[in-house]
This record gives C-alpha cells, sequence and structure tokens, in this order.
C-alpha cells in the first residue's frame, strides 16, 4: 500500500493511499486530527472524498459516465429507466425473470393511499411541485415506517419507486386543478407516468411511443451522478439513521435549487427571457462574463466536467430528433444553440473550461413533450431516485459513521456575558 507524507509543524505524519479500481488516488485523513489536531479545510468539498461507492464512475476530464461499469451511452441506447434503476440498487443488470419481477413490483405498489390525496388538497395551487414532491415523499413515512428486516426495507425501496411517479402527476394535475388521474398497470413505468400527467376523464389518451422512448432515455440519463449535492444530502441525513422517506425528501430539497437540478428550469427561464428582450444572446453572453452581474448562464459549467458532459451530448443529439419527428420548430432550441456556439469560443467560458451541461437541452426537450416548465426538476427527480436509494443502501451497508464536518472557527473568542442594561 503506497503512502503520502504530510509535515506540519516540524513533524511528518504518514497517510495511507486509498487507490480505487479505475486508479483514482484519495488520501486517508481520517485519523490525521486524532493524531496532529489539524483538519482538512475544503469549503464546498471540491476536493473531498465523502466515501468509497461501487455505483457510478465520473471521469469529468475525459467526459466518461458509468452506472456499475456499464457506459451512460450503452445504457441510454440500449437500456431502460425500469432495467437501470435494477442495476443500480441491486448491482447487476436483471435477469429476464428479475427484470418482470421488479417491473411487477414497481407496477402493483403506484396507488397511493386514499387519505394522501387530502394532502394534496391543502397545498395552494400555487405551490411549486418540487416543494409537494419533497413533502409528499416525506410523509410517506407516516403511512410505511421503517421495518425489521431487509425484505422490509427492501419493500419499502419499491413503494417509493413506484409511488413517487404518482405524486409527481398528482402534483402536476393539483397545480391545473385537473382531477386525479390513477395509474394504470398495463402502461409500463413511463407510460404510466405520461398517463397520470395528461390523460383528463373526458378523453381517451394514448400513449406516443416515441415520447415515451425518449422520455424514457432522459430518466436513465439522470439516473445517478455519484456525491453531487443531492446526494451527498441522502449520505448525510440517511447517515443519522433517519428513514428512506425522509431521506429522500431531503435529497429532493436539495435538487430543487438552481444551481443543482433547478438548473433545468431556470435555462427555460433564461431562454424565454433572452427572446423575449429580442434574442440579443451576446447581450447575455457578457452578462455572465461580468463579475458584478450575478447572472450566470444556466445549464453551463459543472464541478466534475471539464471538457464536455456526456448526458449533455445525448440530450442534443435526441432534441434534434424528437423535435423534427414531433414536427415542432422550437425557437428556444436555435437561441440555445446560439448560446452554445458563441460560449465555446468565447475565452472566458474556455478558460474555465465551462460547457453544456445535462439541464441545457433537456428543457427543450421537456417541453416538446408538453411538460409544463414547472415540472422540469420533478422529473429529474425522478430519474434521481434509483440513485439516490443504491447511494443509501450503499451507505448503510458500510456501516458509515453519522456523517459530521468539522470547521474552523472564525468567530469572537471567549467574552464575557454584558447585561442588557449595559449594551451600548
Ligand atoms: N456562467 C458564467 N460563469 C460561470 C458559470 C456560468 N454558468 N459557471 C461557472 N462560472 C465561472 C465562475 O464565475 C467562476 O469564475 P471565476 O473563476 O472568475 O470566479 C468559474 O467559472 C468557476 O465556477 P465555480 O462557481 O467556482 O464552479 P463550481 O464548480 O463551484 O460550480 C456550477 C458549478 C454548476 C454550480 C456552476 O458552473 C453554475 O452555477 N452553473 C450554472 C447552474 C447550472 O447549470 N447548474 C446545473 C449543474 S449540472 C446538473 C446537476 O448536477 O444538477
Amino acid at each position: 500500500m503506497s503512502t503520502a507524507t504530510l509535515s506540519l509543524d516540524g513533524k511528518e505524519y504518514e497517510l495511507s493511499v486509498v487507490v480505487g479500481t479505475e486508479g483514482e488516488k484519495g488520501i486517508d485523513i481520517a485519523r490525521f486530527r486524532a493524531e496532529s489536531g489539524a483538519i482538512m479545510l475544503d469549503p464546498g468539498y471540491g476536493n473531498t472524498g465523502s466515501c468509497e461507492s461501487g455505483i457510478t464512475f465520473i471521469n469529468g476530464e475525459q467526459g466518461i459516465l458509468r452506472h456499475r461499469g456499464y457506459s451512460i451511452e450503452d445504457l441510454a441506447e440500449k437500456s431502460s429507466f425500469v432495467e437501470v434503476a435494477y442495476l443500480l440498487v441491486y448491482g447487476n443488470l436483471p435477469s429476464t425473470e428479475e427484470l418482470n419481477r421488479f417491473g411487477y413490483r414497481l407496477t402493483h405498489h403506484s396507488m397511493l393511499h386514499e387519505d394522501m390525496k387530502k394532502f394534496f388538497e391543502g397545498f395552494p395551487p400555487s405551490a411549486h411541485p418540487m416543494s409537494v414532491l419533497s413533502t409528499m415523499a416525506a410523509s410517506l413515512s407516516t403511512y410505511y415506517p421503517d421495518g425489521d428486516d431487509e425484505d422490509d426495507v427492501d419493500l419499502n425501496v419499491v413503494r417509493l419507486l413506484a409511488k413517487l411517479k404518482t405524486i409527481a402527476a398528482f402534483s402536476h394535475k393539483k397545480s391545473i386543478g385537473h382531477p386525479y388521474v390513477y395509474p394504470r398497470n398495463d402502461l409500463g413505468y413511463v407510460g404510466d407516468f405520461m398517463h397520470m400527467m395528461f390523460a383528463v376523464p373526458t378523453e381517451t389518451y394514448e400513449v406516443d411511443p416515441l415520447v415515451r422512448d425518449a422520455l424514457d432515455m432522459l430518466l436513465v440519463l439522470h439516473a445517478d451522478h455519484e456525491q453531487n449535492c443531492s446526494t451527498s444530502t441522502v449520505r448525510m441525513v440517511g447517515s443519522s439513521g433517519a428513514d428512506l422517506f425522509s431521506t429522500i425528501s431531503a435529497g429532493i430539497s436539495a435538487l430543487s435549487g438552481p444551481l443543482h437540478g433547478g438548473a433545468n428550469q431556470a435555462v427555460i427561464q433564461m431562454l424565454e427571457g433572452i427572446r423575449a428582450d429580442g434574442g440579443d444572446y451576446n447581450k447575455y453572453i457578457e452578462k455572465a462574463k461580468d463579475r458584478d452581474d450575478p447572472f450566470r448562464l444556466m445549464g453551463f459549467g459543472h464541478r466534475v466536467y471539464k471538457n464536455f458532459d456526456p448526458r449533455a451530448r445525448i440530450i442534443k443529439k435526441t432534441a434534434d430528433k424528437i423535435l423534427s419527428a414531433i414536427g415542432l420548430d422550437d425557437p428556444l432550441l436555435d437561441i440555445a444553440k446560439n448560446l452554445e456556439r458563441i460560449a465555446l469560443s468565447d475565452p472566458y467560458f474556455e478558460e474555465r473550461r465551462l460547457y453544456p451541461n445535462v439541464d441545457f437541452y433537456s428543457g427543450i426537450l421537456y417541453r416538446a413533450m408538453g411538460i409544463p416548465t414547472n415540472m422540469f426538476t420533478v422529473l429529474f427527480a425522478m430519474g434521481r431516485l434509483p440513485g439516490w436509494i443504491a447511494q443509501w443502501k450503499e451507505m448503510r451497508d458500510q456501516k458509515s459513521r453519522i456523517h459530521r464536518p468539522r470547521q474552523i472557527y472564525i468567530g469572537e473568542t471567549a467574552r464575557p456575558y454584558v447585561q442588557i442594561e449595559d449594551r451600548g
């Protein structure tokens, strides 16, 4: 085993080096404070490994993303969301029998307890579907408490995967004042979601296979992304022993922010803003480069990818295909392509290695599918769910300690308490 030597205050410390299966190196500092009294400071955790994981591998320099060893390109082209969910949660691609049984279970747990509809009634119509989603995900723990053994845990995993799409669709129906559409067992995971989203009691609804397959692929592309903000939240909250549903609810909340999953909604709002402002994208490139202007090019940049985001490449290709198949000419796609073209040849973006990320083109596809903008991040959450669950399970199996970072205190040093009448 190789080691690293760190010297502090004239003393040398030998630290063991952990090497992953893809050759990544990490210096194990778990006992460093006990031996030296010092901690490592890394605000934003850009250089901190919080765990060892066998689920997802990313090489951001080369634009590689693999789940359990399978490339995202292969999974997007050849697999399905339900199969990828199985792969992430259970570790291997399923046999036909395993996939059928998993699909059957996801189908047969998709109804919500009727009483849960009353929760939806309590939300104002203006409620953002992401807030509804996290609230409702947490509320599942009141119906399905932690069980005693691994079969109970597995049942709750299946319940969550099955019911989150029903909650997602109900949150949309609530926001537009339409009646809830109950799940149907004959439509498959994504087809059933589309049916619950778009069907109304007054008409028959046919699932468009082209849209269904594109949506399935989008969910595959979002299925996991190692230790990002929401997944780290899931591991953090789960490490306290909180139940699965509360833990995932915390992950959904973390995802909702515009710097994370909320970026897909923000991209469309940005493109619409540029269009309404006369389509002058150069002006917005300049705004993004101006340090005094808080404006950022949404859907650009990534903490890990520094050459390209492989998911964005796949989505961009699909966006062209789907839009021409649907016969939709979305002016936002042109603005998006122009922004990308200009940004990629601009030294500001080149030097900082800022490329379009997964959120840049996904919104255009969701729009083409008729999905309203406030549901985009909900779709991201549905896609990310198997990843969160897999990471939560792995964290439990590793018997991880409670996550508890330290800090360097920079506040006042000790001072005497001042009575209120003596304060100036
Ligand atoms: N537009 C303009 N400048 C940017 C952008 C952007 N989108 N992203 C980063 N920069 C600049 C930033 O100002 C900084 O410049 P300087 O070195 O002069 O201070 C430099 O690039 C490095 O940026 P950073 O903020 O230190 O990078 P980070 O790794 O902390 O943040 C990020 C990553 C994704 C939050 C950020 O790039 C960003 O805000 N992007 C826009 C929001 C977005 O699209 N988020 C979705 C992320 S992908 C999907 C997901 O996983 O959720």
